[in-house]
């Protein structure tokens, strides 16, 4: 093929250079030939002069592969032929018209093309016009936004065919030329462009100044971000966001990123001209911080960096205590770095505190049955929450006033409260009403416990609680069978609840009895006596039942006798004693062998016969305590001359819990000093009854560095007993060191294990037994601990009773004691409460034995061995008292089945009738 073309080249070449050699012809020089000369030369045999050129050819249409050419014929010249240059002629044959238009076709874009046309006439050619033409170059075919911001864009492009030269036109702008430069990439940057905005370009290459067809395309800028993201509403666990459209335009759309970089995507048009998001599944209080982005044509904004709080849960408080002046609230902490507390009215509460785990916070001051209102307020960033709530202080119930009768109870109460109810057993509703209350149809002498309750939030709030008694019913049938010298009084059982019936003769005191009869006797014949019963509930005594017996009239001369006879033997009796008053006491004093330094107060001390005991009781005591206060008094001195030698040295002073209570050496108990530096303890042996020396070991309680010394006295002394009796804090000080195990895990002092074998915690005392190893010798010992819990120090407890018992309990332990040693008794200093504690189970002892007490002899013999045992005056009353009581003694009812308890009863009554068998 091309071969062939190659051939047909060079034939042409030769046809061309024939002509060539004719003169030459430039298309614009060519002399126009008159078309009748060249006829008439025609039939000679020269050559007929050729045709003129055409003067011009324009390019009328072209595109990459076509040129359309057009010219004006030369004198009307119908053909042509067209030689490009290194191609094939063409012969045109031109149609109608003055002008011919030819298309080339089949070239390549961008091309400069050399052209001959010839004009030929006749046969004869021209000798060609020559001109050049070039095709359309290529348009680009690909655009890449390089780069792109707000306000610009950068294009870029690969060269068509190296072509170097374009031009780009916005749309409806002006069209900009661009030159590349070297390499065969262009660049090219559009400025002063609009934020999020899409741009029309078309980009055309230029070829020798003719335009490729148009590129078209578009570009986008880089959107603005919104101006700010605020939050509509707050929630606990979502964020409500809301911002203005970017440019009000509702088309953009956004993305919203999260701090671990989740998107999510949000349409604009979704709200008019804001756009509102919810942030859902958040914790509360909790910052969250967020990137929004504005999103165009899928082009990002730079993104809006924001951060939002959730609202801070609200606390829920509970009212953990109520008081009659304060609240007691507890909540847990949530999410929040405040919290404030307000009254009803506002106002702050402030409290102070770390803030932990569970916040307690007591509110003071306020009015007893008062509701209050409070409102929790919980603070996280600048989100707040609230709870709300409500509670009520409680009353003091024994304040009111309250009235009894034999069958209702009615009072008048200050404070809230809404129902009220009273139970004997059976529960009773009462009626309530303007601060007042009554309960009716009770049952006569029954105790009631009443209840007031206030309802708040549909909850039954107990706003106080009071026992009290009803005034028993009184006796019926009552009336009386005469005799000579006494009357039979019968009655029959009141209605409801008494304990007892108190009779009342006239002149003669009463007597109470539990029965429904009572022989009054010891009256005179033929007189009339007025009697009165009344029924009795505890302290409660119904009103007099009266009535007027007789007794039957009979001689009155022997009763008469009979008073003179027992006049004179009293008086001779009284005149004997006032004689020889040693008589009663030898009789009854067997204390007179007491320790040695008692001897000295021979004679001082008395003691007392238990028939005169309630008489001298009254002398003691009258006139505000005088002569007890007097008897007292002279104690200060007793035993006061002795040293105190080893307590003072400076090596021991650190064992002395306080610096005035010190042991006299004379007394005191020396610890073994085998393996030990110090024989020193704060504690002196203390007389027993009868002549045990040795009976007891009086000390104070331990300090946190003489615990070992303290069980290494009982290892030694052989104790088989500690009572104490003092509680380890009281007010807040530390009375004691608690010296034995918090639990059953031993605990190790020295060559001392001790181990809890058990505790019986019981309302007055607490009794506990522990097993004492000796590490050394492995030789164990159970010793048992005797705690009173109900004493107050310098003080006494409350009633004679529940010490006594508690004193009952111990002896009779000391009794069956397997240990021989000394029973260690203690309190804080060891003086008050424990001279006390001793001097009341040695007089009980004497008592017994004796039939007689000598308070003041023991007490004074106890000040020998250690200083100001029995510590104060109310003391050394309350052992009076003690004694009074226990004379007057009524037996113990059990107060509780509970087992423990009942153990302890047990053990007491063994103990009394021990006592009475005389044993
Ligand atoms: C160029 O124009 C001719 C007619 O003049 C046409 O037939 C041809 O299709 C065109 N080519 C292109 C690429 O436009
Ligand atoms: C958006 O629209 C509001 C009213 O619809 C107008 O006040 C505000 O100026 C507009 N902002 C812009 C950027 O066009
Ligand atoms: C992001 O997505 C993951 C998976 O869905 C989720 O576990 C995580 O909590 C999300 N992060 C935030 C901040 O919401
Ligand atoms: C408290 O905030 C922390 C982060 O500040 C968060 O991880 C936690 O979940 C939040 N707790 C609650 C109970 O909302
Ligand atoms: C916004 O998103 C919608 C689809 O959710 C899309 O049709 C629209 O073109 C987007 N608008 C812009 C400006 O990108
Ligand atoms: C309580 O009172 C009721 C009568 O209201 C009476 O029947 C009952 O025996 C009483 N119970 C006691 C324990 O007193
Ligand atoms: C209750 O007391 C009233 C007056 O105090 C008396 O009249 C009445 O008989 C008493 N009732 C009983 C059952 O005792």
């Amino acid at each position: 093929m091309r071969a062939t073309l190659w051939l047909v080249c060079l034939c042409t070449a030769r046809v061309w250079c024939q002509s060539t050699s004719s003169p030459a012809i430039t298309p614009t020089s060519a002399p126009t030939i008159n078309p009748t000369t060249i006829t008439t030369a025609a039939p000679t045999t020269t050559p007929r002069p050729p045709p003129p050129d055409v003067t011009e050819v324009i390019v009328k249409t072209r595109n990459e592969t076509h040129i359309e050419l057009e010219w004006t014929k030369v004198n009307n010249i119908n053909t042509y032929i067209l030689k490009p240059s290194g191609g094939t002629e063409t012969p045109i044959t031109g149609s109608d018209g003055n002008t011919v238009t030819h298309t080339v076709s089949s070239l390549s874009a961008g091309t400069k093309y050399l052209f001959t046309l010839f004009t030929v006439f006749e046969g004869v050619k021209s000798t060609g016009f020559e001109f050049s033409a070039v095709t359309a170059p290529r348009a680009v075919t690909k655009m890449i936004v390089k780069d792109r911001s707000e306000t610009h864009i950068e294009l870029e492009w690969t060269k068509v065919n190296n072509i170097n030269t374009y031009i780009l036109k916005p749309s409806g702008g002006t069209e900009t030329d661009i030159t590349g430069s070297d390499g065969n990439i262009v660049t090219h940057r559009v400025s002063s462009l609009t934020a999020g905005t899409k741009y029309s370009f078309t980009l055309f290459t230029v070829f020798e100044g003719v335009k490729s067809a148009g590129y078209e395309f578009s570009a986008v800028t880089v959107p603005s971000d919104v101006d700010d993201v605020t939050d509509k509403e707050s929630f606990e666990t979502h964020l409500v966001l809301q911002w203005t459209n970017v440019n009000n335009d509702t088309s953009y759309n956004y993305t919203l990123r999260d701090s671990d970089g989740n998107n999510t995507f949000i349409p604009g048009s979704n709200g008019g001209n804001t756009v509102t998001h919810t942030v859902p599944s958040l914790s509360p209080g909790t910052k969250y911080t967020f990137t929004l982005f504005t999103v165009f044509e899928g082009v990002q904004s730079k993104g809006f960096h924001f951060s939002e709080a959730t609202v801070p849960s609200a606390a829920e408080v509970k009212v953990t205590n109520r008081a009659e002046t304060e609240l007691t609230l507890q909540w847990s902490t949530v999410n929040s770095t405040d919290y404030i507390l307000l009254d009803s009215s506002g106002e702050n509460i402030s409290f102070s505190g770390p803030l932990e785990r569970t916040m307690t916070q007591t509110v003071s001051s306020l009015s007893p049955g008062t509701e209050y209102s409070f409102t929790l307020r919980t603070i996280f960033e600048t989100k707040t929450n609230e709870y709300n709530f409500s509670s009520v202080t409680t009353i003091d119930c024994a304040a009111s006033k309250w009235t009894i009768t034999n069958f209702t109870i009615k009072a008048e109460v200050v404070g809230l409260f809404s129902t009220a109810a009273a139970t004997n057993g059976t529960d009773v509703t009462g009626t309530v009403g303007e601060n007042k209350v009554s309960f009716t149809d009770l049952y006569p002498g029954a105790t009631y416990n009443v209840s007031l309750y206030y309802q708040l939030n549909q909850q039954d709030l107990l706003q106080c609680s009071h026992s009290l008694t009803l005034i028993p019913a009184v006796v019926t049938s009552l009336h009386c069978e005469r005799g000579d010298y006494s009357v039979r009084l019968k009655w029959e059982k009141p209605f409801g609840v008494w304990t007892e019936v108190e009779v009342n003769v006239s002149g003669r005191g009463s007597e109470s009895v539990s029965g429904t009869e009572l022989i009054v006797s010891g009256l005179q014949p033929a007189q009339t006596y007025s009697i009165n019963v009344a029924s009795l509930s505890g302290a409660m005594r119904s009103s007099p039942e009266g009535i007027s017996c007789h007794t039957h009239s009979t001689v009155i001369w022997l009763p008469v006798l009979l008073i003179i006879l027992m006049g004179l033997l009293t008086a001779l009796g009284v005149f004997m004693l006032r004689r020889k008053p040693e008589l009663l006491s030898k009789v009854h004093m067997p204390m007179s062998k007491r320790p040695t330094e008692m001897q000295s107060s021979q004679g001082k001390f008395e003691a007392i016969p238990v028939k005169t005991f309630s008489e001298h009781f009254h002398h003691m005591t009258r006139d505000e305590n005088r002569e007890l206060t007097a008897e007292y008094m002279g104690f200060n001195t007793a035993g006061a001359d002795q040293t105190q030698r080893e307590a003072t040295l400076s090596e021991n002073m650190s064992k002395n819990r306080f610096t005035d209570i010190l042991p006299y050496d004379s007394s005191r108990v020396r610890l073994n000093t085998r393996g030990h530096d110090s024989d020193y303890i704060n504690a002196n042996y203390i007389p027993g009854y009868g002549r045990k020396n040795k009976e007891y070991i009086a000390t104070q309680g331990p300090l946190p560095s003489t615990v070992s010394d303290f069980w290494r006295m009982i290892w030694e002394q052989k104790s088989g007993q500690i009572v104490m009796v003092t509680n380890c804090i009281e007010n807040g000080k530390t009375k004691c060191e608690k010296y034995w195990p918090q639990d059953h895990t031993p605990c190790r002092y020295d060559d001392l294990l001790i181990t809890m074998k058990s505790e019986h915690k019981e309302t007055y005392w607490t009794t506990r037994e522990f097993i004492v190893k000796n590490e050394a010798s492995s030789e164990e010992r159970v010793i048992k601990q005797f705690h009173f819990t109900a004493w107050p120090d310098h003080g006494v407890p409350y009633g004679t009773e529940t010490l006594i018992q508690f004193r009952g309990l111990i002896r009779h332990h000391i009794d069956n004691s397997q240990n021989p040693g000394p029973t260690v008794t203690h309190c804080s200093a060891g003086v008050g409460r424990t001279g006390t504690l001793i001097a009341l189970d040695v007089l009980l002892q004497q008592l017994e034995r004796e039939k007689a007490v000598d308070i003041a002899g023991f007490v004074h013999s106890m000040r020998c061995r250690r200083p100001r045992m029995v510590q104060t005056e109310s003391q050394y009353l309350f052992l009076h008292q003690c004694i009074k009581d226990h004379l007057t003694e009524k037996p113990v009812e059990p107060l509780y089945a509970n087992a423990v308890i009942y153990e302890n009863e047990e053990a007491l009554k063994q103990y009394r009738s021990d006592q009475i068998a005389g044993r």
